[in-house]
C-alpha cells in the first residue's frame, strides 16, 4: 500500500516561517518522521511539497494510477481558496485527512473556512508536526486493516 502526503504553498519555509504559528521543525524533519513511521508499518510513503496549485492537482491525479490508498494533505493557503484542489480530491475519490500545523480557528476569520473539511475523513489542526503523525496513524490503520 502507498500513502501520499501533500504539502501546499510556503510549507517549504517551515523552520523559519512565522515560528509563533508553525514552530521550528523543518519540512524535511516532518517528512522524515512520517517516512520512518510508515516504513515500520511496511507502507510506502510518498511526500510532495509545491507552491503551485497545478503541481498538487496533477500529483493527486497520478495517485489514482500509482496504488495510493490514502492522502494526508496540508493545503496551506489553498485550504481557503482552491475549489480546483478540492475537485481533484473528489475526482480521484481517495480518502484523505486535512492537517494544519496551527489552530486555524484561533487566527484570522478567513482561515476558518476550508474547501476541504466537508470531504475529509477527518481534520487535525493546532497540534504542530504531531498532527501529521496522528493523521498517519489513522491512515495506516485504515490501509492495513
Ligand atoms: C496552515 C494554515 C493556513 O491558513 C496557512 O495559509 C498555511 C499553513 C497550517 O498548517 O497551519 O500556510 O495550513
Amino acid at each position: 500500500a502507498r500513502i501520499l502526503v501533500l504539502h501546499g504553498p510556503n510549507l517549504n519555509l517551515l523552520g523559519t516561517r512565522e515560528p509563533q504559528h508553525y514552530g521550528h521543525a523543518t519540512l524535511a524533519d516532518i517528512n522524515a518522521r512520517l517516512a520512518a513511521r510508515a516504513a515500520q508499518a511496511g507502507v510506502v510513503l510518498d511526500a510532495l511539497q509545491s507552491n503551485a496549485e497545478h503541481v498538487l492537482i496533477e500529483r493527486i491525479h497520478q495517485a489514482r494510477e500509482d496504488g495510493t490508498r490514502f492522502i494526508i494533505i496540508n493545503p496551506a493557503a489553498f485550504t481557503h481558496t482552491s475549489v480546483a484542489l478540492r475537485d481533484a480530491l473528489s475526482a480521484v475519490d481517495l480518502p484523505f485527512i486535512e492537517v494544519h500545523l496551527s489552530n486555524v480557528h484561533a487566527r484570522e476569520p478567513f482561515r476558518q473556512h476550508s474547501y476541504f473539511s466537508d470531504k475529509a475523513v477527518g481534520v487535525i489542526c493546532g497540534l504542530g508536526p504531531d498532527g501529521y503523525l496522528y493523521a498517519l496513524d489513522q491512515a495506516l490503520t485504515r490501509v492495513t486493516s
